[in-house]
């Protein structure tokens, strides 16, 4: 059977509620696989901020030793004893009759703490030489051994229940679903059995007599756990093993604590001795925040971590799950065991994996940690043995702690600099005046001589670390976090930190400052060092060129892609992947391997599939990545509307490339809903549809560019369609229409389904797009236009149809495999020639889309299709795929304000068009631009003015009468 190892911290036994949520975490794990056992380590009661008590338990019993060993009065002292004990015995005897357990369930230990408070106190009455740190030891561990007891009895009662209902189940239906029969099998076996108490006092944690700051010795983290647990085992192999964290005893039997990280070392040497496979640490944070909260709201979590970092962040003011120490026993034995470190109120987010791992290729910024009550000094010193002395001085001060000194050289000037860290309590002893100034008077009488030197100098400040391996040897970081500080402080004044120590180890920075510029200077570095996650849907052709380019500016930019999906499913990774990975992912697809299949092979280590059914739903991604993350469109799906308004509902930012969602029609699904969020996400800088539209060449953001100047209206015209754009420049030099559709394939210019791109429902899209901005500036209704449209085939089909006699198969074009479409067209390469040869003398055809507005009824419309136009003209003139695209502002396109040009379609301009809106959320993100601001009018859809019906433009009429002719104003 394989061992599971879990770890309850204080605030998920806090309270009866959470106790009884926990329970029900451990349950859930013991009864999903009979074949796993589980040791859980319980740590004492902590604080309720939801309920009315502010003081852990622990620090309730260290107040109670303190109060025994008060050298007051005995009787003054017996009552205040008395009511410190009342008060703590009632925080259990409270919890456990809201829990409705067995009151006897608690009864032991804290009658035990009622002993050991009166053995202590009948000792000082006797005026017996005692030990006040054993005393400590004694009430302290009584926190651990109350809880387990509590938290065992909730869970033994709640299998009970469970075994119960599947026993009258059976006895009931004679038979029960595997699963369920392969659960009562395992609770029969338990044998009435479900959660066992262990004392960890009993169980082989033998500590030395370093009372409050006891250490497991050796031998215990050896044989001596292995031993007790092996035998435990032995006599409960179906049963939850729970020990009580922190405690242990020394060789004479006294009970001890271990003072530093003292339930992870419990966990820890447990899950060595007893060879567990994984540790869950149950907290209520989801995972480790990269800083705290307080300072960065909505602060990201590290969804990885490894033991470096892990103990940097626990040292250097980071958030604190596992020390050095907590970590020790799983060092020690060489058995690196992933943590999971989890959210005991929000167990579905995957929280963070701590693992030991070598270096990733991308340094990572993996939290910040803040300690204030640092000095910073600076003395002028003669010689190095002056600065060797001056060290020495330092740090036989009590309470000072170095963190870092250097002796720097300026021209002859040698200047001695330490960074120290000072411990408040004497400070608060011994006044302010503890560290600054009774420490120079010593240092100047000690090392000077009683001379003052030449020049000193000191401050009060914090201590800032940036936590990431590889971190401290990485330029880049490295100057934008010089770049930070320089900003931060403006030069000029004494709070001018770059000129404040800054240092680096290869796995931290670390930077000394004033107090008072903390919370801004982290603030800014957590914005730009902070990783933007990203979820790829969609590894056709745009994708993977995305991903390369993304491999490009994975560091320059900060960026980490965390899940990609295709129509097999989604692959995924806890922390996101490596450049690597993705390169791996491009080649892999490009040989055709699906992510599903790619899953399979475990093409990347550490990866995660997820079926298409899971991976449609953009959080199950999102979470492997927690923080800034924005979804990027690349399939042609129209569905994924849903996906695109769930993840901006999910305050994620959205990239698309495909348009499809944009254009849905009323009655698709939640589309009134979606279609006005889609598109007043876009006014607010939240959705991003660069490529949508004239692949790179910036079309909606021209849109956009005019919106904000507020005209009265705006009109659009122009050909934005890179394939049809080709195809006519190949047939105007004589080609055949079906040598410039494969030519337009083969350039990958054209849309998946190629006839999307020649019935002109591509463009009429792009103009639906351009649209639905401009209606949702003015608060129109976005669905309702008067449309009119002509496919680009249409005239070539009448041509075939006058000329054969015979009707035009149509209905078929939209199911047709590309071969087989390029094949369809050569019918109409005849007609296409003599369309040609028909047109007036200097015209030429252009397939346009057009968005007019009549001033008279002020209505938009419109209209797609082929027209002739003068080729001098600015749309007559364009080659190849080249788009144009004019606008008219306050006035029709003719009187051309501004326009959009270039090269319309692409899979590398498609792929640039994404990263231009990626660096644009990049840059927001990092505080460096505001965005657009585009003023709207904001209505609900049932009050937005009604416009012309809207005919259904999604089935263009192949029959329409006659081309339209445009040249009377396309001159
Ligand atoms: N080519 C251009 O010049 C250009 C310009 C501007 C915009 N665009 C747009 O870019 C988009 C992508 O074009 P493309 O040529 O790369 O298309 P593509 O080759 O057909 O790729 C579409 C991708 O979407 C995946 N997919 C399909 N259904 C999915 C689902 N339900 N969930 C997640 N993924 C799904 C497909 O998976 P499989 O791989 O498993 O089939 C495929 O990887 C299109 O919307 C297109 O209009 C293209």
């Amino acid at each position: 059977m394989a061992e599971y190892g879990i770890k309850v911290g204080g605030s998920s036994v806090s309270s009866a509620r959470n106790i009884d949520i926990v329970a029900d975490l451990i349950v859930k794990q013991y009864l999903s696989n009979p074949a796993d056992n589980i040791n859980v380590v319980v740590s004492a009661i902590g604080k309720d901020p939801a309920g009315t008590r502010t003081e852990k338990v622990t620090d309730m019993l260290l107040d109670l030793a303190k109060l025994i060993l008060e050298k007051k009065s005995p009787k003054k002292n017996a009552l205040a004893v008395e009511k410190k004990l009342t008060e703590t015995s009632g925080v259990h005897t409270d919890i456990i009759h809201h829990l409705h357990i067995d009151y006897r369930t608690a009864d032991y230990p804290l009658s035990n703490l009622g002993l050991a408070v009166a053995d202590a106190m009948s000792k000082i009455k006797r005026k017996e030489n005692i030990n006040p740190y054993q005393i400590k030891d004694a009430l302290a561990a009584m926190g651990e051994l109350s809880s387990t007891p509590i938290v065992a009895a909730v869970v033994q009662h709640k299998l009970e229940k469970k075994w119960e209902s599947l026993e009258t189940k059976l006895a009931k239906e004679k038979m029960l679903r595997p699963e369920e029969q392969a659960v009562l099998n395992r609770l029969r076996a338990a044998n009435g059995v479900y959660a066992h108490v262990v004392d960890s006092r009993h169980a082989g944690f033998i500590t030395d007599s370093n009372f409050t700051k006891a250490t497991l010795l050796d031998s215990s983290l050896d044989t001596e756990i292995a031993r007790h647990h092996a035998s435990l085992r032995a006599q409960y192999p179906h049963s939850i093993l729970m020990y009580s964290g922190f405690v242990g005893r020394d060789i004479e039997g006294n009970t001890t604590t271990i003072g530093r990280d003292g339930s992870n070392t419990t966990k820890t040497a447990l899950a060595v001795a007893a060879n567990e496979q994984a540790i869950t640490i149950y907290s209520d944070t989801d995972g480790v925040l990269l800083v705290n909260p307080k300072i960065v709201p909505n602060s990201q979590t590290a969804r990885s971590l490894d033991y470096i970092e892990t103990v940097l962040l626990a040292k250097f003011g980071g958030m604190k799950v596992l020390e050095e120490a907590g970590l020790y026993p799983l060092i020690r034995a060489k058995k690196y065991i992933p943590i999971t470190v989890k959210n005991t109120f929000n167990p579905d987010d995957p929280g963070t994996l701590i693992t030991h791992e070598a270096p990733p290729s991308v340094p990572t910024m993996k939290g910040l940690g803040i300690l204030h009550d640092m000095h910073y000094r600076e003395f002028a010193v003669q010689d190095p043995r002056a600065f060797q002395q001056l060290e020495r001085t330092l740090a036989s001060y009590k309470g000072v702690n170095i963190l870092k000194s250097t002796l720097e050289s300026n021209g002859a000037k040698k200047i001695g600099k330490f960074v120290f860290a000072a411990d408040r309590k004497l400070e608060k002893r011994h006044g302010a005046e503890y560290f600054a100034g009774a420490l120079t008077d010593r240092i100047i009488k000690n090392v000077f001589g009683g001379q003052a030197p030449k020049s000193f100098h000191h401050s009060a400040g914090s201590l800032v670390t940036i936590v990431g391996r590889e971190l401290g040897n990485s330029h880049k970081d490295m100057s934008r976090v010089y770049d930070i500080l320089s900003k931060a402080n403006g030069g000029g004044t004494d709070t001018n930190t770059h000129k404040l120590p800054v240092w680096t180890t290869p796995d931290s920075i670390h930077l000394y400052m004033d107090q008072g510029t903390t919370n801004n200077v982290v603030n800014m570095l957590y914005n730009k060092l902070k990783k933007i996650n990203v979820v790829l849907y969609g590894l056709g052709n745009i994708g993977p060129a995305f991903l390369q380019k993304a491999i490009e500016n994975y560091d320059e930019l900060g960026i980490t892609v965390t899940g990609i999906v295709d129509s097999s499913g989604g692959y995924a990774k806890i922390g996101g992947f490596t450049t690597h990975d993705l390169e791996a992912i491009i080649a892999a697809k490009k040989g055709k391997t699906s992510l599903k299949e790619a899953a399979e092979s475990s093409l990347v280590e550490g990866g995660i599939y997820l079926a298409p059914e899971a991976a449609k739903n953009f959080r199950n991604l999102r979470d492997f990545c927690k923080g800034d993350t924005v979804l990027v469109d690349a399939t042609s799906e129209s569905s994924m509307i849903h996906r695109l308004a769930y993840a901006l509902h999910l305050g994620a930012k959205v990239i698309s490339v495909n348009k499809a969602p944009y254009a849905v029609e009323k009655d698709n699904g939640h589309a009134k809903r979606q279609i006005p969020q889609l598109f007043e996400a876009l006014l607010e800088n939240r959705l991003f549809n660069r490529g949508t539209v004239g692949a790179d060449i910036g079309v909606p953001g021209k849109l956009l560019d005019i919106l904000i100047k507020n005209p009265a209206y705006v009109t659009v015209r122009g050909c934005s369609s890179g394939t049809l754009g080709y195809t006519t420049t190949l047939i105007e030099e004589g080609k055949p229409l079906s040598d410039g559709v494969q030519g337009a394939i083969a350039e990958g210019f054209t849309e998946p389904n190629p006839y999307k791109d020649f019935s002109g429902n591509d463009v009429l899209n792009k103009m639906v797009v351009l649209w639905r901005t401009i209606a949702t500036k003015y608060g129109l209704d976005p669905f309702d236009i008067k449309v009119s449209h002509e496919s680009y085939l249409a005239p070539a089909i009448r041509k075939y149809e006058e000329l054969t006699g015979k009707p035009f198969e149509t209905s078929d074009l939209s199911g047709l495999t590309k071969t087989a479409f390029v094949e369809r067209m050569k019918m109409l390469d005849g007609p296409f020639k003599a369309l040609q040869k028909g047109l007036p003398e200097g015209y030429v055809l252009r397939y346009v889309g057009e968005i007019s507005y009549d001033e008279a009824t002020k209505k938009y419309s419109i209209s797609v299709g082929m027209r002739e136009v003068h080729k001098t003209n600015s749309l007559g003139s364009l080659k190849g795929p080249d788009n144009r695209i004019l606008f008219g502002i306050n006035s029709s396109p003719d009187d051309l304000q501004d326009f959009a040009s270039g090269k319309g379609a692409g899979i590398v301009e498609t792929a640039n068009a994404i990263m231009r809106d990626l660096k644009e959320i990049v840059s927001m993100a990092r505080g460096e631009y505001g965005g657009r601001k585009i003023g709207y009018v904001k209505r609900p859809l049932s009050e937005r003015p009604t416009h012309l019906p809207m005919v259904n433009w999604h089935r263009p009429s192949q029959k329409a009468t006659a081309l339209m002719g445009y040249s009377q104003f396309l001159k």
